[in-house]
């Protein structure tokens, strides 16, 4: 049997989850994908019209099949975090079952179990201020949403997840320095995200044999990086001082991924891997 992967945090083609999923269902993998419950709409209708038909083909030519798309918003664990006003809200009302927890449970209803778990997905209301001016609003709502949520996906697929499989989440180089523009607590969250990594590495490796691992992604224009702000600004700082001075392509950050979650990667649990044209190592500009 092929392996079956779960990948969060996808709502267009233009993003990071949206090429790991190309890159899995490349090698072989069935893709099923979370997806904001916001943007679900807008997602699942372009897909049914074809509009991402172009980007959905695979180097042998067929085409990307998504298996279900399923509704979630990774900031509610249970129903009884739900609050009133989320539940009222006309966007949440027409899907169900969307916190993590009924959400691990209609992917173990539908397909019993899943080998391969991707995180690409964050949110920082106040990323465009400063850490100095975030509130504490902000601060706590960026780990929530952007950090805790792996946690909280994990926990609850760590059960129905077969031995052997493999977590991807993806993390920014602003974890371990200071990037200016990446605020609200997005620094932050990332460098939870890392740490979370290896402690989460040690107690899944040992208890279920899952490996976990995080990439952390040089920059590219999807939906979140353009809602920063600065994206443009960091692509042309890559493109002039990376050690490889070619555009970052979605597809190099989907292969790693795919490397990652296969057997290839059997022995790599716990790091933080670069897939950002070498910027990592540069420590000034040229
Ligand atoms: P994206 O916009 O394609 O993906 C972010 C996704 O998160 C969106 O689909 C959005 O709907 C979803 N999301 C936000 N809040 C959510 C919630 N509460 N529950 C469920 N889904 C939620 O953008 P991108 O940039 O591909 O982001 C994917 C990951 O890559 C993120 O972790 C991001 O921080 C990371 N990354 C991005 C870089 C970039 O330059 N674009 C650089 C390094 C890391």
């Amino acid at each position: 049997r092929g392996k079956r992967a779960f990948i969060a945090g996808i709502a267009d083609d233009n993003g990071y989850g949206w090429a790991i999923a190309k890159s899995l269902a490349a090698a072989g993998a069935e893709i099923l994908v979370g997806t904001w419950v916001p943007a679900l709409n807008i997602f699942e209708s372009s897909l049914r019209r074809g509009k991402f038909d172009e980007s959905r083909v695979l180097p042998d030519g067929s085409l990307m099949e998504i298996t279900k798309v399923y509704p979630m918003d990774a900031i509610f664990d249970g129903p009884e975090d739900v609050p009133e006003d989320i539940k009222t809200n006309k966007r949440y009302a027409g899907s169900s079952n969307w916190t993590v927890k009924e959400l691990v449970e209609s992917v173990k209803q539908d397909f019993g179990s899943i080998d391969i778990l991707v995180h690409s997905l964050a949110n920082g209301p106040e990323v465009a201020k400063p850490l100095l001016e975030t509130s504490r609003f902000g601060y706590l709502a960026a780990i929530s949403a952007s950090s805790y949520s792996f946690i909280s996906l994990l926990q609850n697929f760590v059960p129905i997840m077969n031995p052997g499989g493999a977590t991807i989440s993806l993390t920014y180089i602003a974890a371990e320095r200071t990037i200016p523009g990446y605020g609200g607590g997005m620094s932050s969250a990332k460098a939870a995200l890392e740490s979370d990594t290896r402690v989460l590495a040690f107690e899944a490796g040992r208890k279920h044999n899952i490996r976990v691992n995080t990439i952390s992604a040089g920059p590219l224009r999807s939906r979140a990086a353009k809602a920063i702000g600065f994206i443009d600004m960091m692509i042309e700082y890559s493109e002039t001082n990376a050690p490889l001075l070619k555009e970052l392509s979605a597809e190099e950050v989907g292969n790693a991924a795919a490397f990652l979650a296969s057997p290839l990667a059997s022995a790599i649990t716990g790091t933080v891997l670069y897939v950002d044209n070498g910027l990592n190592a540069m420590a000034v500009s040229t």
